[in-house]
């Protein structure tokens, strides 16, 4: 049981869902001054999900939140909480979650929008799963959704090819038995400019001037925030299996944000993991910003990677700067 938790909480449902349109490294080759060999060796990705123009965050997100329904065999009329966590809402109000509910007839629910980057996800569970252990709550669908690509500009080579679009999401409900066993989560808001989309917003309304700039495009400083992902991952799992009294070989999977295989491995390493503890999927979708960890989750359960008793230790960072890490005791469904 976790720290302040007064009963314990699973996963009882995990759901995720992609964009159709498959974008190759050798695609981006002919939009921008790269290469699929570059691509592959500095990050590990080989092609990524895009959306179409009718397809916004909520369309995807409320896909994957069905799906995690139906895994759990609960109805949306039973959900009493939404949360999404998204950095590319449909529009910055009202909250993408609202729109999730009316696409799920999820009347019963109250919903929040929720911004930490590619940490959404971590962020979300945590807040569902504290939400629950009080009585508050009963069920919660967390969705982590993104639709990067929109805010992409695929002329600047050091971003484009990094991310895709896609949403993940989990249910929670109460339990006797383990579930969630540790959660930390961690910001600082001192890097809140090495990752950001500056225009749009109260500070700098979107304007002429503000298109002229670029500044509805995402910005990155990719080498900071390298070096700060390398150190959060490990710094955030030892913490977490420290405050769950375990050690990095009682890990069954390691799901780590998919954001480039060179910091999946140098966390894996720091943290002497082997290869087969580790879940990789950004071959085939990219960095999938607050989405990573829920399609991850969801494959590495439908595929039998996770079986009940499996403790699985996710791990994320992202845009704010922030960073969370989540252990669970798989529960198999009854
Ligand atoms: N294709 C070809 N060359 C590229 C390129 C691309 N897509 N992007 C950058 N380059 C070039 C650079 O211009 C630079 O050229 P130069 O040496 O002539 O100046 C060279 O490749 C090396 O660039 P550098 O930025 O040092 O590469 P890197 O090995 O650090 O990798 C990232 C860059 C972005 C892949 C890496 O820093 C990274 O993954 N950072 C973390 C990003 C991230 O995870 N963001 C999301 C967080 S949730």
């Amino acid at each position: 049981m976790i720290h302040g938790k007064a009963r314990n909480v699973i996963i009882t449902g995990t759901g995720h869902a992609v964009p159709t349109r498959v974008l190759s490294n050798f695609d981006l080759e002919k939009m921008v001054d790269t290469s699929d060999e570059w691509i592959r060796t500095r990050t590990g990705i080989l092609r990524r999900r895009v959306a179409d123009e009718h397809t916004a965050t909520s369309d995807l997100a409320a896909q994957a939140g069905r799906l995690a329904l139906k895994d759990a065999g609960v109805s949306p009329e039973e959900l009493d909480l939404i949360i999404v966590a998204t950095i590319t809402p449909d529009m910055l109000f009202p909250s993408t979650s609202c729109l999730v509910q009316k696409n799920l007839e999820a009347w019963g629910a109250a919903c929040y929008d929720l911004s930490a980057g590619c940490s959404g996800l971590i962020y979300g569970l945590d807040m569902a799963v504290h939400s629950i252990a009080s009585g508050a709550y009963q069920r919660a669908l967390v969705i982590g959704a993104d639709c990067i690509s929109k805010v992409l500009n695929f002329q600047d080579r050091s971003t484009c090819v990094l991310f895709g679009d896609g949403a993940g999401a989990c249910l929670l409900e109460a339990a006797d038995q383990a579930g969630v066993l540790a959660s930390r989560l961690g910001a600082d808001g001192r890097g809140w400019d090495k990752l950001l989309l500056r225009g749009g917003g109260s500070r700098h309304p979107a304007s002429p001037a503000t298109l002229a700039a670029g500044w509805h495009y995402i910005e990155m400083c990719g080498n900071d925030v390298f070096k700060f992902a390398v150190r959060i991952m490990v710094e955030a799992s030892l913490q977490v299996l420290a405050d769950a009294g375990l050690q990095p070989e009682d890990i069954d999977l390691f799901i780590p944000h998919q954001a480039n295989i060179r910091i999946i491995e140098s966390a894996a390493q720091r943290l002497n993991l082997t290869e087969d503890q580790v879940y990789v999927n950004l071959d085939e979708y990219g960095n999938t910003s607050a989405a990573s960890i829920g399609i991850a989750l969801d494959e590495a359960v439908r595929s039998g990677r996770i079986k009940g008793g499996d403790r699985v230790l996710l791990v994320g960072f992202g845009a704010g700067l922030t960073w969370g890490a989540m252990i669970i005791e798989w529960v198999e469904k009854a």
